[in-house]
């Protein structure tokens, strides 16, 4: 079912549903719902809802007003993130990674960390990274619109935030088809091919490459991240083994499903406004400021979430200390007492001050990355692309955490004077 369709189907009965009925752990909710009808009765009847236990686990609270999540992505004192980040890992009661990796490690610890990591992620470290991005980008896009069709996000997307995640770790050219071919199959675990042991596995496989990988970064450091978290000291001592490799594995993670949907949103947002496509090919939208409204737009990481350390009162509901909280950045994002016209798809908006990158403590470790990557790929279109439209039926992404498109096929007319520019 393509999403235009689930959205025509559900549409009609968002109104008349009892909003405990709404089952956001179900990733079906998500294919049949108009979410964005469900989330504006949730911003207006129930701002603070107690979700109610599900087959997946127990009750959670569920925040969709903009300034409660602002607050509780601030409000590192009361909640934390050690028993889980997302719903799934939070719904668990635990995560095996807690306390190691840094989105589900609180405190100085995490800090610390950060701040180790941090050094890689300047725009000045980025430097390079971000050349090579742009060059990846103008490479894949150009061989696509010559061909004149394409799976934009197969063909396409696919290819760049991972292959920027191994830039920046520094994994040799030579191992990336061992280690992309892992990822796919830790990643696949509800296929019909791949078993959830074979997915459990190649996570492991990940792991121990990475290790292997910072023993030889520790002994020949070089200017990479693994390089970084290897030779790194906290309080003079080094870090554990686990935690270098789970950090490693946290760039995989946070950063190649996120950035790849964003920029297949955003070209499939292009396609469906003509008026803001025009905006951004005619140089009326910067592609800085359409960046921001993609971003907001596409919302890849529908919800995080946290558990309350102590009782604690959230826009007059009392939550007790081991609730879990979970906040919808989805929601947040087209919040009407934050954003003008929000249900509109808006290249110049300003100001734009989406969560989609989250708040606090934990802000997105790359989002300076992640919005190089969507530039580079807003830029290239608008130079090299004439005319884009939908080829065929898209397929939507299953799941309770991540929103987007796993394939979108399209087809393009070149802009010839665009792509002789780049020869
Ligand atoms: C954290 C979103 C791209 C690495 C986060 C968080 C959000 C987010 C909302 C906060 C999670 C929380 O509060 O629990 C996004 C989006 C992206 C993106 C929407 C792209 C459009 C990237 C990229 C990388 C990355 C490219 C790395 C290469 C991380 C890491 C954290 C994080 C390591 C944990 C930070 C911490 O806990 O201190 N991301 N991300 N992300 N992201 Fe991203």
């Amino acid at each position: 079912m393509t999403s235009a369709t689930a959205t025509a189907l559900g549409g009609a009965d968002v109104e008349d549903r009892e909003l405990d009925s709404f089952d956001l752990t179900d990733p079906m909710t998500y294919q049949t719902t108009d979410v964005h009808a469900m989330w504006r009765r949730f911003r207006t009847e129930r701002p603070v809802h107690r979700h109610p236990a599900t087959a997946a686990g127990p009750e959670f609270w569920v925040l969709s007003k903009y300034d409660d999540i602002m607050k509780l992505y601030k409000d590192d004192g009361n909640f934390t993130s050690e028993r889980g980040n997302v719903l799934v890992t939070l719904l668990h009661g635990s995560d095996s990674a807690a306390g190691k990796m840094l989105a589900v490690t609180d405190g100085p610890r995490h800090a610390a960390i950060r701040k180790l990591m941090l050094k890689s992620f300047s725009p000045r470290s980025l430097q390079h990274i971000s050349e090579q991005v742009v060059q990846r980008t103008r490479t894949l896009l150009k061989d696509a619109v010559e061909r004149g069709e394409a799976d934009f996000a197969r063909d396409v997307a696919e290819h760049i935030p991972i292959a920027t995640i191994c830039d920046l770790l520094g994994v040799p050219e030579a191992d990336r088809g061992f280690l992309l071919g892992l990822n796919k199959q830790a990643l696949s675990s509800s296929t019909a091919d791949t078993s959830a042991e074979d997915s459990w596995l190649a996570r492991n496989e990940i792991l121990l490459y990475f290790g292997e990988l910072a023993e030889e970064r520790r002994r020949n450091p070089v200017d990479d991240v693994i390089s970084v978290l290897a030779t790194g000291r906290i309080d003079g001592e080094p870090l554990g083994e686990d935690e270098i490799v789970l950090n490693c594995y946290s760039l995989i993670l946070g950063g190649d499903e996120t950035s790849r949907l964003s920029m297949i949103g955003g070209v499939q947002a292009l396609m469906r406004h003509p008026e803001q496509w025009n905006a951004l090919k005619q140089g009326e939208a910067t592609v800085e400021s359409a960046v921001e409204e993609v971003v907001r737009w596409t919302t890849p990481g529908m919800h995080f979430g946290r558990r309350a350390l102590r009782d604690v009162e959230v826009a007059g509901q009392r939550i007790a200390a081991g609730d879990i909280v979970t906040l919808w950045n989805t929601s947040a994002n087209r919040d009407e007492d934050i954003f003008d016209a929000p249900e509109t798809f808006d290249l110049a908006r300003t100001p734009n001050k989406h969560v989609s990158f989250g708040y606090g403590p934990h802000f997105c470790l790359g989002a300076f990355l992640g919005r190089v990557e969507i530039n580079a790929m807003l830029d290239a279109v608008r130079t090299v692309v004439d005319r884009i439209e939908p080829n065929g039926p898209v397929e939507p992404v299953f799941s309770n955490f991540l929103s987007g498109l796993e394939s979108l096929p399209v087809r393009f007319e070149a802009d010839r004077e665009g792509l002789a520019r780049w020869s």
